[in-house]
């Protein structure tokens, strides 16, 4: 016992320190606990079996475990719970004793900061949620939300393991209870790296964010054949539920990547500009880009005709610090742009209508799209800064029988509700309805701008006209009738559409000298950073919209 517990480089210094003749070094005997613990542990942190990982790796996929390497900083991992395997002793699971479950969680460092982490390994048992499995990440979820940390869900899934029965679909149920107690508490991101079929996508679908990757993730709650059967459309897997569609056409998926290390890097940039919870401001950052800095391009918008189309992400881009923008939802419902910039170093969330699209229109998707945004970042303490440029609502049947009167509602409530520091621009043009909902100072906004050239009016000069002056125009000889319109629309536009009468009633706090936007928006946000300190307003949750 004691050469065991000797240290033979320390005596081997010691006794030449003495001068004595110095013996051969001992060699180090491992006890037996020690073995059996590197052995279990190398076994449980290898995986599946080889041929599983190689059929992984054949479709270009990452091991559960390379996944979390490449999203937390290096070392920074730590496991809980490696060695839980499940209690199922049907079609002997128990039998085959899969340590973790199909499942990897813990907690590490994305970019400095913690995060709770779990990673679901399709190498053991398709990766698939046993009660043990769901019992792992309940426990993770419980712990980061006790700790204020953000959740981030790896996920690539059979979806419940059908030999557990009931208890798969209740282990679902406890994520899902979760997913919606902390929603709002901490922020949740779930990544899909490969299936995620049946009730399983509602788990994501609680979360705040969710990541795909082309050509890789599915997300469905019935795979093609059951399609198929129930309705005889034939469809293949990418078109019912890849990246794309979910991107662009269902709005389930906030960002896409072109490949895994893609889509690890996105999750960093994205948790870079989120708080780690609702009772903390989100992340400053030192910026050398100057306050003052003039946006020449703002004087540019000035000059084009209001009906002409353009990307609000340039304005978006020229305004905030280093030309830095991250945009989420880039394919969803186009016509308007939400995301993350900083002004001034401090963390600003962005809704903004596009020109580019639908000519900047408000309709269904647009509405759902900016109220969810909106929602998350009074949640998270990140203050709302609303670019205007919008014609109204998006006329027609289909929107009006898809409820853009309920939907429209949504984005009206979110920005009313939200008590975050709230700083409106208009841009060009502020028609009717759409006005007030986006951000007007009656519905609580706090500062509002315009440039000098917009327009703000109950609906656009020549619309106005030909309810106006219907009888005239009528009256007119035919060919006097263009010059007749142009003539009463200017008198209309100088009389109404302008900044001038809106900002006598009030309804704007400036019109403002267009190259020193930035400098005035950063101007205003500081005014308002004392609004509201983290987590003292009432907690709302974040309900999928
Ligand atoms: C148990 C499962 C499993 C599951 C896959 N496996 N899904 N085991 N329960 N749900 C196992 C397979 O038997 C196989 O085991 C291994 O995982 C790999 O699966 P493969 O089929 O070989 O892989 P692949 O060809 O890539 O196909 C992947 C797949 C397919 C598309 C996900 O496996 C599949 O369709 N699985 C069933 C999906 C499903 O219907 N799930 C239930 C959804 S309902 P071996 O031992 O052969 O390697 C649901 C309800 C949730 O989830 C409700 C919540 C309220």
């Amino acid at each position: 016992m004691a050469d065991l517990m000797e240290d033979p480089i320390a005596g081997a210094s010691a006794a030449q320190a003495a001068g004595k003749k110095s013996h051969p070094k001992k060699v180090r005997v491992v006890p037996e606990s020690l073995k059996k613990f590197r052995e279990i542990h190398a076994a449980a942190e290898a995986g599946g079996p080889p041929e599983k990982i190689a059929a992984q790796k054949a479709k270009g996929k990452l091991t559960a475990r390379e996944r979390i390497a490449y999203l937390v900083d290096e070392g920074s991992f730590q496991e809980l719970g490696l060695l839980m395997e499940s209690r199922c002793t049907d079609f002997g699971i128990k039998d085959k004793h899969i340590k973790g479950d199909g499942v990897i969680v813990g907690f590490g460092r994305v970019n400095g900061r913690l995060a709770g982490i779990f990673s679901e390994d399709f190498t053991q048992l398709g990766g698939s949620l046993g009660r043990t499995h769901a019992d792992k990440i309940a426990k993770l979820m419980d712990m980061a939300a006790q700790a204020r940390v953000p959740v981030i869900g790896i996920l690539d899934s059979g979806g419940a393991r059908i030999q557990e029965g009931v208890d798969s679909l209740d282990g679902y149920g406890e994520v899902f209870y979760r997913n919606t107690k902390y929603s709002g508490v901490v922020p949740q991101i779930s990544v899909i790296v490969g299936p995620c079929a049946g009730g399983a996508v509602y788990s994501p679908a609680l979360t705040d964010f969710v990541f795909m990757v082309k050509g890789m993730s599915n997300m469905f709650v019935t795979g093609p054949e059951v399609v198929k059967a129930a309705t005889g459309e034939e469809v293949d897997f990418e078109t019912l539920g890849g990246s794309m569609t979910h991107a662009s056409k269902s709005g389930v998926c906030h960002f896409v990547a072109n490949s895994e290390p893609d889509c690890f890097r996105q999750v960093k940039e994205l948790v870079g500009f989120l708080p780690q919870n609702r009772y903390e401001a989100p992340p400053a950052q030192d910026t050398k880009d100057p306050a003052d800095r003039k946006v020449a391009l703002m004087e540019k918008l000035c000059e084009v005709d209001p009906r002409k189309p353009y990307r609000v992400n340039h304005i978006i881009w020229w305004l905030s610090d280093d030309h830095k923008f991250l945009e989420v939802h880039h394919d969803f419902a186009k016509n308007i742009v939400v995301g993350f910039i900083r002004l001034g170093g401090q963390v600003v969330g962005v809704i903004a209508n596009n020109p580019a699209h639908m000519a900047g229109a408000l309709d269904i998707n647009g509405s759902d799209k900016a109220a969810r945004f909106i929602r998350f970042l009074n949640n998270f303490n990140i203050p709302i800064l609303t670019l205007v440029d919008v014609p109204g609502y998006w006329p027609g049947v289909a929107q009006e029988h898809g409820g853009i009167i309920r939907h429209g509602a949504k984005l009206l409530y979110a920005y009313a509700e939200a008590t975050v520091p709230k700083v409106t621009l208009v841009l060009r043009k502020a028609y009717g309805g759409a006005y007030i909902a986006m951000s007007s100072k009656f519905m609580g906004g706090d500062i509002n701008f315009s440039l000098p050239s917009a327009e703000i009016a109950v609906m656009g000069p020549r619309g106005a006209v030909e309810i106006l002056y219907s009888k005239q125009i009528k009256e007119a000889k035919e060919e006097d009738r263009e010059a007749l319109r142009a003539k009463l629309a200017k008198e209309y536009s100088d009389k109404f559409a302008s900044p001038y009468q809106t900002a006598s009633t009030g309804s704007l706090d400036e019109v403002i000298e267009p190259a020193q936007a930035r400098s005035r928006l950063i101007g205003a946000f500081r005014i308002l950073s004392g609004k509201r300190r983290p987590g003292e307003h009432t907690h709302t949750g974040n309900i999928p919209l």
